[in-house]
This record gives C-alpha cells, structure tokens and sequence, in this order.
C-alpha cells in the first residue's frame, strides 16, 4: 500500500507515514480551526514534489483563499507561487460555486451536476489528489437529508473511481464527538480527522484527533496543533505508540 505524505509537521507521525493512497478523508471542525489551511498546505507540500492537486474552493474566491493562506502561512509563499505557476497547484471551484448559491436548492439534479463538474475538472487536470472545501455546499442544496447522503455516497464512489487521494472538509460544531462518529454519512468515508478548539485556563487550544483510517494504523491520542509561518505544527512528543 502506497502512503501519500501529508508533509505538515506531525501528521505523517499521528498517520503512522501517511494517508494510504486513494482515501477519502473528512476533515471535520468548527469554523476557523484551519480545515481550510491544513488541506491547502497538504496540496501546496505534496505539488512541490511533484504531485498534482486541485483546491475546488466552494466557499470563497481564489484570490481572498490565496490572500488567506499566505497571511497565516507567509513561510510557503515561495513554494505556492512556484507550485502555481508550474501548475501542480490548482485553484479551482469559483463559476461552481457561484453557481450553486444562485441555485434553487432542493434539486438532485444540481448535485449530479456538481458532482460531475468536480469529476470532469479533476479527471481534465489529471490530478492526484484533490480537496473540497467544503461539503457544507452540498447540504445547501437540499433539505432532504436522504438526498444529502445519497449525494455523499455518490461523491465519494466518484473520486474513488478516479482514483484520487482527497481531503474534504465539512464544518461540525457539534461538541459530542460520539455523536458525530455515528452520524451515518460518515460511515462511507475512509478517513476522519477531527479538529478541537477548546478553552483551558481562559486560553483557546487547538487539538486534534484521527479518528479513522482506513488500510493504516494511526495514533489514538488527541494532541495539540498550531498554524505557525511555516505551516501547521503539531505536537507529538507526547504521542504514545499506535
Ligand atoms: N495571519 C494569520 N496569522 C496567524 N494565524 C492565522 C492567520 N490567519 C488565519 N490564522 C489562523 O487560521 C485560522 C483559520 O483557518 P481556516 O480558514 O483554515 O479555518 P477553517 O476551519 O477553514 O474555518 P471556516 O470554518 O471558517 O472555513 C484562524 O482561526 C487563525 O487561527
Ligand atoms: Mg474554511
């Protein structure tokens, strides 16, 4: 089994080498815990050696993701505009994503769609690994949650079939994780990685958890994580074995 080398500091150590080729991941967490930065920096990291990868931001434009990630991560300035212009980097989602707000909701159609643009950019581009920040967009355009599975479902046949290695990343405030590791959508996905934030002595802590991975033993301990200059940091000095 091939390991992708997700190249943030600590990672790799908690994903015992990596994320096993062809996994599809779920970052998950509230807002502004740096699911954003943390898959930006897999790509950015990954297309400096070589890897493709597409950034399908749904969510913002491209220019204000770029602006974003270079401020907290002003380090990797060098490598993104050389992986961008190399064109191992691309940065991609926003006639979608415009496109999905001026939509009426509550159309499968929309969501094969989507789906479809997605595959045929990636398949287009021939990239490697991919990110899609994030799945909240699905969720605006139905209310039915039977459709909202059935969309997840097809996502992630669809990338399997392509063959790729992808991050995507879904905003859950829920505080209980049992909840969240049962919700049944989740089930399909191979990998769930868990970003905290939480208040200890008035102070906010970041932390984070792996709570599956499919085809690859990972660590079980919650640990501490930074978004630094150079990138995001996590603390493994404390780690106990897998
Ligand atoms: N210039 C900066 N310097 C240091 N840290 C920064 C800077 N800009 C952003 N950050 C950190 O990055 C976090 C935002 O990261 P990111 O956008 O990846 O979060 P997110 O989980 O994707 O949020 P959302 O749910 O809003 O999409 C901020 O909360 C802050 O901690
Ligand atoms: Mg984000």
């Amino acid at each position: 089994m091939e390991l992708i080398k997700t190249g943030i500091a600590g990672l790799d150590d908690l994903l015992n080498g990596g994320i096993p080729r062809g996994n599809q991941v779920l970052i998950s967490g509230g807002p502004g815990t740096g699911k954003t930065m943390l898959s930006l920096e897999f790509l950015v990291r990954n297309a400096i050696n070589g890897r493709k990868g597409i950034f399908f931001n749904l969510e913002e434009t491209g220019e204000k993701l770029k602006e974003e990630f270079l401020s907290a991560m002003p380090n990797l300035k060098e490598d993104f505009d050389k992986v961008i212009k190399k064109g191992t980097l691309i940065l991609s989602g926003r006639e979608t994503a415009l496109r999905v707000r001026g939509g009426k909701g509550d159309n499968p159609y929309e969501i094969d769609n989507l789906i479809a643009q997605l595959s045929e950019t990636i398949r287009n581009e021939g990239a490697e690994l991919v990110v899609i920040d994030s799945l909240s967009v699905f969720s605006l355009l139905t209310d039915e949650s039977s459709v909202y599975k059935r969309s997840m479902y097809l996502l992630t046949e669809t990338l399997q079939k392509l063959n790729v290695t992808s991050l995507l990343t879904i905003e859950l405030t829920e505080r209980n994780v049992s909840a969240l590791k049962f919700k049944s959508e989740f089930f399909i996905f191979d990998g769930l990685i868990v970003l905290y934030q939480m208040i200890e002595n008035k102070k906010r802590i970041s932390e984070i958890e792996i709570i599956k991975m499919r085809g690859n033993s990972h660590s079980f301990d919650v640990l501490p994580y930074q978004i630094l200059p150079q990138g995001i940091k996590i603390s493994v000095k404390n780690m106990g074995l897998y």
